[in-house]
């Protein structure tokens, strides 16, 4: 038991056909759609040892509808059968027949990977997602599948924060515990959380504006952060609802995505943390011939922003060194593209030469960060971003609020 929570010592999961709830979510190349880095899948092969003798069914998501890199998890099976030398399988099925078919017949030390469950739309329907665990249950993703399988672990730390059936769902059906990345995770960033030392800075960047947005506002009303850095797509939106000009391609990026409503409230929280939330002050771009350009936010010409600029980073550092606890989610501009990875690296750096207890979650930071040759110099890099600042925000997860009502017994 560690934290109210069972885990995987507290059952005898011998013979048993286990779901599996992992977090293998990856960034893939836009056009070979290959797994760029594989390192959550990775992570899950000492779990997947210890669970030799069960009947894996695992069950995971890649991406989300509508975006480029929302596809099916064949080639994450094809990742984890490499690492677990042949044995893992696949079924292009979440809980129809073909996939009931193949856990039937699954033998002790198999693992079948499922297709990606976001491609069920009761995963992802807002309607659905809005209701209670017992209510999530009553999906027929969670009927059907939870009648196939004995067992429940949820070792997905990084969705924690999603309450979405595959999450919250299972637990209220079948009996259930955390796996060891789950339980490491939650030990870690607990004791970040109860250490006393201020001030505390949030660095939050990224293209999940909506998170962001969440998180800032819940830090500083709390006052879990003394302050918020603000970059990626969220700054974008601080900066319009503070009337500076970000230029019509920035406008449209907003929009696209879905954020526009988002930027009234943007104005209420300044307006509500005078001084609190650091905006940038300058901004990258591509120049016409190719290469970093970098213009101040008032004028800024009619480009996409690609990362923050030379003086924003100036005021980031120093905010960064003089916090006691940094606690870092989304990268500050689009790393991919070179040149670009310049105000994340710099936001890393600070981190890794500050005294601060630092934390950076998400696949995107501890890319970057391994990148620079990083790693060792950040004090906790956690599977998840999203999830991971947001229990570092003293906000409870989803995820985890489901494993402590769930049931322990095991047939
Ligand atoms: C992540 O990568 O942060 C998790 O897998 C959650 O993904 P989501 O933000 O699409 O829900």
């Amino acid at each position: 038991m560690a934290a109210g929570l069972h885990t995987l010592d507290d059952f005898d999961l011998r013979g048993k056909k286990v779901l599996f709830r992992a977090d293998i979510n990856s960034p893939l190349d836009p056009v070979s759609g290959g797994i760029l880095d594989t390192s959550r899948i990775k992570g899950y092969v000492k779990t997947l040892e210890r669970l030799k003798d069960s009947k894996v069914v695992l069950i995971a998501h890649q991406s989300r509808p509508g975006k480029g890199d929302f596809t099916t998890l064949r080639r994450h099976s094809e990742v984890l059968n490499s690492l677990v030398k042949g044995r893992v399988s696949y079924v292009d099925d979440v809980f129809g027949s073909c996939a009931k078919k193949e856990i039937d017949r699954l033998s002790a030390g198999e693992v079948l990977v499922l297709e990606n469950v976001r491609f069920c739309s009761e995963e992802t329907s807002k309607m659905i997602c809005k209701k209670p665990p017992i209510e999530q249950a009553k999906t027929h993703l969670v009927r059907r599948l939870s009648s196939y399988v004995d067992f429940y672990v949820n070792d997905a730390f990084a969705v924690s924060h999603r309450a979405q059936p595959s999450v919250v769902g299972f637990p209220m059906v079948l009996p259930s515990c955390i796996g060891p990345s789950m339980e490491r995770e939650i030990t870690a960033l607990t004791k970040v959380l109860h250490s006393k030392e201020t001030p505390r800075v949030f660095a939050l960047g990224g293209a999940k504006a909506d998170d962001s947005f969440l998180i800032t506002k819940n830090v500083l009303s709390k006052g879990v952060a003394d302050k918020v850095l603000l970059s990626g797509v969220a700054a974008l939106i601080f900066l319009m609802a503070s009337g500076k000009d970000v230029g019509s391609a920035n406008r449209e990026v907003v929009k696209d995505l879905g954020y526009k409503e988002l930027v009234s409230e943007a104005g209420e929280l300044l307006n509500r943390f005078k001084g609190q939330i650091l905006l940038p002050v300058d901004l990258a771009f591509e120049e016409a011939g190719g290469g970093r350009g970098e213009s101040g936010i008032d004028g800024f010409p009619d480009q996409k922003a690609l990362d923050i600029g030379a003086e924003t980073m100036k005021a980031f550092s120093t905010a960064i060194k003089g916090a006691r606890v940094v606690i870092a989610k989304g990268p500050a501009g689009v790393f991919e593209i070179n040149g670009f990875g310049q105000g994340t690296e710099s936001i890393l750096k600070s981190m890794g030469d500050s005294k601060a207890l630092s934390v950076i979650g998400g696949g995107h930071l501890t890319t970057v960060a391994k990148r620079a040759g990083l790693r060792d110099k950040i004090s906790h890099i956690g599977s998840g971003g999203g999830a991971t600042v947001s229990f570092l925000s003293d906000q409870p997860l989803p995820g985890i609020e489901a494993m402590k009502m769930a049931g322990g017994d095991v047939a």
